[in-house]
């Protein structure tokens, strides 16, 4: 990077086996573990899947660094913050119900420094870090960079939301900036720091607990369409040489450590793979729907998928609903009624999410778990019925998106329990009418 520049440069593609080097000449050539390195830099491995895995899913980069990330002092339990972090889910700690459930904006601190990792709190999930098996849900609010702290997920990937706030990141594959309406990978074991230049910020998290996110297979659609691979975004190389402290911060098994060392753990110089953090604008998403009549399945939304063993099944999805022209004919045309095997939460980044007209606002969210029945509410029920079908455009000025998984979600007594709960959300649908008449047959 040219003393001066935008610090902000990336990589087009998605999975793409990427090199970059900040200093001309720091890749190696030819080898990955020369005896002795350019620049005297250390080669460090960092594994996204296991070594044996096949060709065409294995994920690994090769960092350069100025030291080991080993040089560190031994983890202790972490101390700071009354973390709400967790990664399990049984009975005794976390709360199972199948009704529907909307919270309003969860709060952020207010006159309180709290950064992004003391700001994380788990809303729900399924499964165990420790099995590998199962995701989590996860809200921050924040107030404050983090500073020399970095944070380590050791459980799985991260898939974050920003909602309000740009989110500066700085990873050891290099800097990511991210406003909302804009998403972050960040995978299992990369470390990362998060300062936020707009100040108090909020957004969501998804976390995989086992595999990687990819692109949805498009079947029929062909070969473009939906979220196209040339507009994902990967970091380039960039480092700091210090001997400041620094705290890193590891989650692993769903609890927090802390370990401290005197050198930065964004020193890597240079490096290549395909397991690396990577940002997409959903502004970019190719929406595809039905241009005569009837509904496809939201899948048709879906921007990342992470398989599960299931063949069509996801540990989870991300779904987006975006701005997008509707012009289906004789058709009802808002989100249908259904019940669901999958577990749905939604979350709101801005606008106002076209089945439900007040209530669920940005910041907030809605679960609707397992064979939940939901749908548009009564008011949306009542425009779309009576509304003339020309072609329209729909949700502009909103994104909403849902967290889509073939797991059963359980809620964390803090999200069950939280203020915010709109206890009331059932009469979203209270009011919709029994329109029958066995007199009346008119389509
Ligand atoms: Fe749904």
């Amino acid at each position: 990077m040219l003393a001066g520049s935008d610090p902000y440069q990336y990589q087009p593609g998605f999975g793409n086996h990427f090199s970059s080097e900040a200093l001309e000449g720091a890749l190696p050539v030819g080898q990955n573990t020369p005896q002795v390195c350019p620049y005297g830099l250390y080669a460090e491995q960092l594994s996204g899947t296991a070594f044996t895995v096949g060709r065409s899913g294995n994920q690994r980069s090769w960092l350069y660094r100025i030291r080991p990330s080993a040089v560190h002092r031994p983890f202790e339990p972490y101390s700071r913050g009354a973390h709400g972090v967790v990664g399990t889910f049984d009975a005794a700690a976390s709360v199972a119900t199948p009704t529907q459930i909307r919270w309003l904006p969860f709060p952020i601190p207010d006159g309180a420094d709290v950064d992004f990792v003391d700001g994380m709190r788990t809303i729900g999930g399924a499964g165990d870090t420790a099995l590998k098996n199962g995701l989590a849900v996860h809200i921050y609010t924040a107030t404050t960079s983090m500073g020399r702290r970095a944070f380590c997920n050791s459980d799985g990937d991260l898939l974050i939301v920003p909602q309000q706030g740009r989110l500066a990141i700085t990873t050891e594959f290099g800097p990511i900036m991210a406003a909302p309406n804009e998403i972050v990978v960040i995978q299992r074991g990369m470390r990362f720091s998060v300062a936020l230049p707009d100040g108090p910020s909020r957004g969501y998290i998804l976390e995989v607990f086992d595999g990687h996110f990819e692109l949805p297979d498009l079947g029929p659609i062909g070969a473009n369409g939906l979220a196209n691979p040339r507009d994902f975004q990967t970091p380039t190389a960039s480092y700091e040489f210090t001997s400041d402290e620094w705290e890193i911060v590891n989650k692993y098994q769903g609890e927090l450590f802390s370990a401290r060392q005197d050198h930065s753990p964004f020193d890597v110089v240079a490096w290549h793979g395909n397991y690396a953090p990577y940002k997409y604008d959903l502004a970019c998403f190719a929406a595809i729907n039905s241009v005569s009549f009837d509904h496809v399945d939201p899948s048709i939304f879906t921007v990342l998928t992470c398989k599960s063993a299931h063949p069509g099944t996801a540990v989870a999805d991300f779904v987006i609903f975006p701005p997008r022209y509707e012009v289906q004919q004789r058709t009802f045309r808002p989100p249908y009624f259904h019940r669901n095997c999958m577990s749905e939460f939604m979350g709101l980044i801005h606008g106002e999410y076209e089945a439900k007209k007040g209530g669920f606002l940005p910041g907030g969210a809605s679960l609707h778990s397992m064979m939940t029945p939901h749908g548009p509410d009564a008011r949306t029920v009542e425009l779309a019925t009576s509304r003339e079908l020309v072609p329209g455009r729909v949700a502009d000025g909103t994104q909403a998106f849902m967290f889509e998984s073939m797991f059963q979600l359980r809620l964390t007594r803090w999200a069950a329990e939280h203020t915010q709960r709109d206890h009331s959300y059932y009469k979203a649908w209270e009011a919709i009418p029994a329109t029958f008449d066995p007199t009346r047959k008119v389509q």
